[in-house]
């Protein structure tokens, strides 16, 4: 198998520890052509398409991180070891794979609220001021470039930050504020990830089916081409890999994946894995583990940020919803275990629910079914901060996807599928939801970028 040598890190001199469980099966995994080293001190620009409590909280602990006042928790790029098909511990990621360091981050983006950084911060209300105050500057000097933004996609934001002209002007606008980003701050790459509000629902349309139908819809102004999908254009025409921290449709189409292609830009999937549904895609696995049963799943969450507010819209709920209705059915697979879970009840609901403000609560109850066939319950009160979790994954997608683009990646980024609630494959393999499955998948192949960057520090021998 191409990249078996890579996979386990025995050709690098690479040390993985003592297994801590036992072997797995060969995923197919490819290996990096090539990883040339970083130069020191070329900059990143991280560019956020939406500025509201998840990017400034994102934002806001890199700063926070780098003037030493907090450690980047939940941050696999910063804290995690390389892992081993048996679990075995490697080095440190930071360790060996080159990936840009704080220092090297430049934050822009866009909104259509005018607030800088650090008034989105608090109006947030996720950090401390202990946490804002130190860094204030730093976050003032950080304002949104106006939006390509549109009230039919998010019914319940008004801003006055907006670009006006037809689409195709938007789209060739995105396109100026990115360049000219870079060449402000001196950027040698960017990653864009997105930040902004989840889109009312919209299904694959005519608009969407070829990059050729795309322009045209830009051309016409296309109702159909939806904000999300202008700024995934805008970045893939400029080289710059495109994240979806969202459940929109976006870069999920089959236009914009063949653009990816062409352009040769990394694509990731949609919706940052955080809270109930990184609860679920770890009980889950368990439950099909022990061929433990499930007639139903029941979750229900309270959320008072902008967020919720937005998702409280039924449109936008609904794309939420699909994002995650979809992980238990590949888990669970319950056409190879019908008396298992033929017949799952799967209820999501989100309620907004002000006083909370960012701090969501989850409830979900859990009807398994044992031995003979008796019923039992489990019951997860998860009390999170939805910003908290979501933050260290904007860092992590954002190092990891340059990390993945210097390495010659392009399309669908499967391996960065551990991130997200709605991992996107290339066409014709199925997606996967089980956290450790990715968690496998994601090891093999930074283990596969160490043992390229590693090969590519060592002098050539004769
Ligand atoms: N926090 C989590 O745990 C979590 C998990 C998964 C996904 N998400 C998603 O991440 C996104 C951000 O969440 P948040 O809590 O920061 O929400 P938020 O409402 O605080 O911030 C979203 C921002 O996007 C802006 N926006 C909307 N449309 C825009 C456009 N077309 N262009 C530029 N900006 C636009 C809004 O004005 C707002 O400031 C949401 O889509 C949310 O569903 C969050």
């Amino acid at each position: 198998m191409e990249g078996a040598a890579a996979a386990d890190g025995s050709a690098t001199g690479i040390e993985m520890g003592t297994a801590r469980r036992g072997p797995l099966p060969e995923v197919f995994m490819k290996v990096a052509p090539v990883l040339p080293p970083l130069r020191s001190g070329e900059k990143l620009a991280v560019l956020l398409p939406g500025m509201g409590a998840v990017a400034t909280t994102a934002i806001a602990g890199v700063e926070a991180v780098k003037a030493k006042l907090a450690q980047p928790v939940g941050c696999l790029t910063q804290l995690g070891h390389l892992v081993g098909d048996a679990g075995e511990v490697g080095p440190r990621l930071r360790d060996v794979l080159p990936l840009v360091p704080f220092d090297d981050l430049v934050f822009g983006g866009w909104d259509p609220f005018p607030d800088d950084a650090y008034q989105a911060a608090l109006r947030a209300r996720v950090l401390e001021r202990h946490h804002l105050e130190p860094i204030r500057e730093r976050l003032q000097a950080i304002k949104p470039m106006p939006a390509v933004f549109d009230k039919a996609w998010v019914r319940r934001l008004d801003g006055p930050n907006v670009k006006t002209g037809t689409l195709r002007e938007k789209a060739e606008a995105l396109q100026d504020d990115i360049k000219g980003f870079m060449r402000k701050n001196g950027c040698a790459r960017a990653v864009m990830v997105w930040t902004g509000s989840t889109e009312v629902y919209s299904e694959i349309g005519p608009a969407h089916l070829s990059m050729a139908a795309f322009e045209k819809a830009l051309d016409a102004s296309d109702p159909t081409i939806a904000p999300s999908m202008i700024y995934a254009y805008a970045a893939l025409k400029c080289g710059v890999p495109f994240m979806n921290g969202a459940p929109n449709l976006s870069q999920d189409c089959p236009a914009l994946r063949e653009l990816a292609e062409l352009q040769g830009v990394c694509t990731g999937g949609k919706d940052f894995k955080t809270g109930q549904t990184l609860m679920k895609t770890t009980i889950a696995p368990m439950l099909h583990a022990r061929m433990l049963g499930l007639e139903g799943w029941f979750s229900t969450n309270i959320l008072g940020n902008r967020d919720g507010e937005v998702l409280d819209d039924a449109d936008s709920f609904k794309t939420k919803e699909v994002s995650k209705l979809g992980v238990l059915d590949q888990i669970l697979d319950a056409d190879h275990h019908p008396e298992l879970y033929g017949d799952v009840e799967h209820k999501v609901t989100i309620h907004y629910y002000p006083p909370r403000g960012d701090n969501k609560e989850g409830w979900d109850a859990i009807d398994i079914v044992g031995w003979l066939g008796y019923p039992m319950s489990i019951k997860v009160n998860f009390q999170c901060r939805d910003s908290i979790l979501a933050a260290p994954i904007v860092v992590d997608l954002a190092l990891l996807a340059d990390l993945g683009q210097r390495a010659g990646g392009k399309g669908p980024q499967e391996w960065l599928s551990f991130f997200f609630k709605s991992p996107v494959t290339v066409p014709g393999r199925s997606q996967v939801h089980d956290l450790f499955q990715q968690q496998v998948v994601l090891h093999r192949k930074l283990r596969a970028f160490a043992e390229q960057a590693a090969s590519a520090a060592t002098p050539a021998v004769g």
